[in-house]
Parts: C-alpha cells; sequence; structure tokens
C-alpha cells in the first residue's frame, strides 16, 4: 500500500511529551481505558462541566436499526451559558474570554469574562423581551463580531435553540432554514464586513422573510449595528440591538435544562434533499467539545488559542466558543480573510496577539503557499507552538509548508477529522503523544471505535481501505435531525445497521493510522465547505433555459474540490457564454457564493442507464480528466453519450 507523506515521520518531541497532558504511553492507557468501559471513562469526563443536578445515568444509547436513540448524562440538569461563562467569573472573571480581531487591522477588542457575562445576559433579556423562551427557535445571521457569540450563548442561557445561518448563504437559503426549524426571531447586522467589501445581511433577512410562505412567520429582527449602513427597518418588525439593550440590565438567569435540551441547530448538506437540520443537545456536547479541546490542542491555563472557522460552521460553533469558553480559555475570533490587507494577514495576528495554536482549513494554507513563502517570513510567530488543520484532507505538500514554513519545523500539526454530525474531533494525532505522518489523521480519539467495512458491511482488519463507520456512540454526536428523526436515521445507520456511517472513504495503514480519501456520497467538499450536488441541480433545474442537470466533484488545487455542472438547455435555447455566465450567477444567486459552479458543461444528453438513472460516476471519470477509466459504459441506454461529453469537456487549466 502506497505511503502518500513518503514515509516521513515526525515523533513527537522531548519538550513536547514533557509539557502535554498525555504523552505516547499515557494517550495508550487512556484510549484503551475508554473503550474498555465507556461508563466509567464517560462519567470522570461527565464532571468536566458543572450540574444544578447531577446526572446518575451515563450512557444510554442504542444504534439498533429503526430504533436509534442516543442519550447522554440524561437526567442530569446544567446550562451551556453558565459553563462557558458563570462558573468562571470567581476564578477568572478578569481574564479574557474573546479576542476579537476585526476586518480592519485597527480594530481589536479584549473581553474578559465578566464582561462576557454581562454582554451574554443583556442579550438574553433583550430576547426575553421578545419573548423568547426555553425551547424556542433563533436563526441568527451574522458576521464574526462579539455579538454573534453574545447571541448564541443568550439563547443557551435562556434555553432557546440557536440556529446560526453562515453569512455568505442568500435569501432562499436562509429563508429555508428559518422556516424549516420555525424560528420566529432572527438576530442579524445592518452589514458585514470581509476583505474591506460589505456584505448586505440585513437585505437578505428581509428578502428572506419576503420569501417565507404565507403562516410562516417572523416576528421580530434584531439588528445589530455593524458598519452603520443606513438599511430598512420595519417599525413593528424590527429593533436596533444597541437601542434594545439600554432598555435591559446586565443580569439574567441561567435556564436550567435537562442534559438533553437542545443546544443548536446547524443545518448541512448530504447526498439528497434539502439540509438537514443536525440537533446537538446539552450536555454530552459540552463534554465532548472540551475534553477534545483540551486533549487536541494540549490547551493549558494562559494559552491563547485561535481557530480561524466562522461561527457560522460547526467549527465555530465547537471551537472558537463551546470548547474553549467551557475550558475557560482565550480564544480569538477574526471578522476578516487571510488575504486581506494582504497576504501576511494571519501571521501578522499570531505576532499581534501573541497566539500559542493556531488552528485552519487546508484550502486557506493552499491559498497561502501561492504567495510564497515571504509574507510568512516577514512576520516572526515566535508565539506559536500548535498548528491545526481541519475540514478537508490535507495533502502532504500542504503539511509540509505548514509544518516547515509557519511552524518553523517547531510546531506539532493535529489533523483533525471530524463532521458537524460527530459534535467534535473524532480522530485525530496528540501533540505530545501521536507521531505525524503528513495528510494522515492518525488515530481516533478517548472513546471513538472507528472502522473500516467493504461494500457489503463486512468488517475489515489490519491495513485496508473502506468505508468509514463508528461502531458506539460518543457524547459530542448528533442526537436527531431536526423535526425527522426517520431521516436521521436513514441517512446515518441504514447503510450498515447498528453502525454511523460518516460518508467518508477511508484507509488504514500497517500501524493503524487512518487516511480519509474523501466523500463516497454525493457531498463535495468544497473549501472545507460541503455542498450536496443534488442542491446546486436543483438551483440549476429552477432556471428557466435548464431542462436538466447533472453536478460533480473535480480536483482543484486551492478549493480541494472544485463544482462541475453539466447542463443540458431546454430546446430551442442556445448554449451561449452569456448563458454560461448566467447560470453561474443564478446559482450564486439561489444558494449563495459557496455554491459557485467553477465549470459548467453544456451537454445536450447525459449519461443515463435504460432505467434513467444518471451515471455519475462516469460523468466524476470526465470532470477528473480519468478518461482511461470510464469503466464499463454498456448499461447505459446510449454510449455514443459519452464521446460526446468527452470531446466537449470543459477544459481545466
Ligand atoms: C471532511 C467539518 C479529511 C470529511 C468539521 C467530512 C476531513 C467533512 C477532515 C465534514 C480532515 C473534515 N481530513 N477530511 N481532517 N475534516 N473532513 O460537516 O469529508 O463541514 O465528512 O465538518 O469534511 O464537513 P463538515
Amino acid at each position: 500500500m502506497t505511503d502518500l507523506s513518503h514515509g516521513k515521520t515526525y515523533p513527537p518531541s522531548p519538550e513536547w511529551q514533557a509539557r502535554a497532558w498525555v504523552n505516547p504511553q499515557t494517550s495508550q492507557e487512556m484510549y484503551d481505558a475508554s473503550v474498555a468501559d465507556p461508563e466509567l471513562f464517560w462519567d470522570e469526563h461527565g464532571q468536566r462541566i458543572d450540574w444544578f443536578k447531577p446526572y446518575t445515568r451515563v450512557k444510554n444509547t442504542s444504534f439498533a436499526p429503526g430504533a436509534v436513540s442516543i442519550r447522554w448524562y440524561e437526567d442530569g440538569v446544567t446550562n451551556a451559558a453558565y459553563n462557558c461563562i458563570d462558573r468562571h467569573l470567581e476564578t477568572r472573571g478578569d481574564q479574557v474570554a474573546i479576542i476579537w480581531e476585526g476586518d480592519d487591522p485597527s480594530e481589536s477588542k479584549h473581553i474578559t469574562y465578566q464582561e462576557l457575562h454581562d454582554e451574554v445576559c443583556r442579550f438574553a433579556n433583550v430576547l426575553r423581551n421578545r419573548n423568547v423562551s426555553k425551547g424556542d427557535r433563533v436563526t441568527i445571521y451574522m458576521p464574526m463580531i462579539p455579538e454573534a457569540a453574545y447571541a448564541m450563548l443568550a439563547c443557551a442561557r435562556l434555553g432557546a435553540v440557536h440556529s446560526v445561518v453562515f453569512g455568505g448563504f442568500s435569501p432562499d437559503s436562509l429563508a429555508g432554514r428559518i422556516e424549516d426549524c420555525g424560528s420566529r426571531v432572527v438576530i442579524t447586522a445592518d452589514e458585514g464586513l470581509r476583505g474591506g467589501r460589505k456584505v448586505a445581511l440585513k437585505a437578505n433577512v428581509d428578502a428572506a422573510i419576503d420569501r417565507l410562505p404565507p403562516g410562516v412567520d417572523v416576528d421580530h429582527v434584531i439588528v445589530v449595528r455593524r458598519t452603520g449602513a443606513n438599511v430598512a427597518m420595519d417599525p413593528l418588525r424590527d429593533v436596533w440591538y444597541d437601542a434594545a439593550r439600554e432598555m435591559v440590565t446586565a443580569e439574567c438567569p441561567c435556564a436550567h435544562v435537562d442534559a438533553e435540551h437542545p443546544l443548536f441547530i446547524l443545518y448541512t448538506s448530504g447526498s439528497t434533499g434539502k439540509p438537514k437540520g443536525v440537533l446537538h443537545t446539552t450536555a454530552g456536547y459540552l463534554v465532548y467539545t472540551s475534553i477534545t479541546h483540551k486533549y487536541v490542542f494540549d490547551y493549558h491555563d494562559g494559552d491563547i488559542y485561535w481557530c480561524t472557522a466562522d461561527v457560522g460552521w460547526v467549527t465555530g460553533h465547537s471551537y472558537i466558543l463551546y470548547g474553549p469558553l467551557t475550558n475557560g480559555a482565550t480564544t480569538l475570533m477574526f471578522e476578516g480573510v487571510p488575504n486581506y490587507p494582504d497576504m501576511s494577514r494571519f501571521w501578522q495576528v499570531i505576532d499581534k496577539h501573541k497566539v500559542n495554536t493556531f488552528y485552519t482549513a487546508p484550502t486557506a494554507l493552499r491559498s497561502l503557499m501561492q504567495a510564497g513563502d515571504a509574507p510568512v517570513k516577514a512576520t516572526s510567530r515566535a508565539s506559536l507552538r500548535l498548528l491545526g488543520s481541519v475540514g478537508e484532507p490535507i495533502n502532504p505538500e500542504a503539511w509540509e509548508w505548514y509544518h516547515r514554513v509557519v511552524g518553523d519545523n517547531r510546531c506539532p500539526i493535529v489533523d483533525t477529522w471530524w463532521q458537524t454530525e460527530t459534535g467534535g474531533v473524532l480522530i485525530s494525532p496528540l501533540p505530545g503523544a501521536t507521531t505525524l505522518k503528513p495528510g494522515s489523521a492518525t488515530l481516533p480519539l478517548f472513546g471513538v471505535r472507528p472502522e473500516l467495512v467493504d461494500a457489503d458491511g463486512k468488517v475489515l482488519e489490519g491495513a485496508a481501505e473502506g468505508n468509514l463507520v463508528i461502531a458506539d456512540s460518543w457524547p459530542g454526536q448528533m442526537r436527531t435531525v431536526y423535526g425527522d428523526h426517520q431521516r436521521f436515521m436513514d441517512t446515518y445507520f441504514a447503510t450498515y445497521p447498528g453502525k454511523y456511517f460518516s460518508g467518508d472513504g477511508c484507509r488504514r495503514d500497517a500501524d493503524g493510522y487512518y487516511w480519509i480519501t474523501g466523500r463516497v456520497d454525493d457531498v463535495i467538499n468544497v473549501s472545507g465547505h460541503r455542498m450536496g450536488t443534488a442542491e446546486v441541480e436543483s438551483a440549476l433545474v429552477a432556471h428557466a433555459s435548464v431542462s436538466e442537470a447533472a453536478v460533480v466533484g473535480y480536483p482543484h488545487d486551492i478549493k480541494g474540490q472544485g463544482i462541475y455542472a453539466y447542463v443540458t438547455l431546454m430546446s430551442g435555447v442556445e448554449p451561449t457564454e452569456t448563458l454560461r455566465k448566467e447560470l453561474v450567477g443564478w446559482v450564486r444567486q439561489e444558494i449563495g457564493p459557496i455554491a459557485t459552479p467553477d465549470l459548467i458543461q453544456f451537454a445536450p444528453n447525459l449519461p443515463k442507464t435504460r432505467s434513467g438513472k444518471i451515471m455519475r460516476r462516469i460523468l466524476r471519470k470526465i470532470a477528473e480528466d480519468d478518461f482511461g477509466a470510464l469503466g464499463d459504459t454498456s448499461t447505459l441506454s446510449d454510449p455514443a453519450v459519452v464521446d460526446e461529453l468527452v470531446n466537449n469537456r470543459q477544459n481545466k487549466r
């Protein structure tokens, strides 16, 4: 079996082994204990959070076909905001909780735990005054400003369920998410600011609400002032947050909620249908994000920790907010982008705030790598100790660059594999314990039991390649698809009954290391963002000129995967460059800029089986320029279609 890292390995240095919470031996002992007796292990770690009423039952989970049920610490009572804020006040009231770095390098703020408490209480009171209470869903469509964190934690404080929608999604996408969870309150800002460019958030909210079907109502829109833009305000529905904030106090009690009370919904793309509302609950999620933040990032008191994700994604939820704040950490929140004002921005921010741990995505690294070493070398980065990667497989070249240039050969890299559904990291090195292999997420974390299975569900032993499943529950696991438990069971537990199916392919080498090879379903990963090919297809066919569309991923140097769309036009419509551009703009408008097709090929015919099913395997191969491997085309209703597609393929270079 080929070793993609060319056999290079990086054992933990003696300094790291001495400093870290676990070394090679203790981490192995801890892992063995965690899988030998999960109840005991997770009972011990249930103490990572404070309880209003202690639990007596640790684990009550079943992956049984048709009866999947996941409950952790179920009879305990707690509150997420209490664990992230209040319990730290006595010892860390004056410690910085959030360092906020603005899009403009001249803007930053330091928010202490006491200030965070006061701001979250005020936000919670503003919500309470608008009748938000336990169990209500609140949609948050915000830029990366401290108020986004205040709003999320304010919901948690009241026991309301937040649904954060990434600010890059279109009004249509936002409307779908508001409707699906029935939010009556939306929190937004006048505009967002990224890379010096303004994003019309409030206008998008207005457009989204206009699109809601009759009977679905939003009663309140709370608007945080960010740029000061002059935006339309509906006097009955909309309120400026700064005005509302003046009317309330900085005290608000924490709701007492059950361990399994919903904490948030986060929509994510799957192979079919509309995005799913992934539901996470309170206690297990906090325990899991807290333990993984501590061990994966080897977090110690006083560390300055920076995760560059947006709070619109799960990485922002788990590793900007909930994990770090549960641990009483100082977490950096960045409004901007890696290349503004220039290509050194990340490294300048590291120097400015003396960041020790830096966690980012391979796509950002690949784009920065293209600018050469000089923008990195122009900065010191002396404070850096540990680097992290998330969102997609990191190619060994990007890994080596990250290690050598960004980390000056000094900082271990934790390549963390996980998903929106898993709540926190499942497979990752531990910096004081694991010998690194560039490109491998290495080994499972405590309590995690990965398996590789073949197409028939047979468990593969030793060095093997197959589909990645997880054999038993962990506390951070999603509990259901909001409003559709059947879909939850069908999506994740039906393919390999009794196991959680990740949707990822994976290879395990002779050392037991895991190498994620990418999605095996119809999900593509564009710049670390998940996109369902079906979503892009349905956006395309919604255009009057399009009769049919098939979308696949193809390898892209920067984005990891690009979006390749085969489009069949309505008869009589001419395939022109203008139309091509129009369709690209159309998809951006329907879903959002993250879904922008990179290539559109007009295809008079698509390869179909005799039963009319589009053969995506062939479309994928053509998009990959892999014509030698088209495989068996004899089952096609018209094999000549393939030659036509190959001859007309879009040139990528
Ligand atoms: C991919 C992001 C390889 C994978 C936290 C997964 C990765 C999907 C890695 C989840 C990694 C994430 N190595 N692939 N370290 N991390 N992925 O839900 O395909 O946005 O299924 O969660 O990203 O994406 P999601």
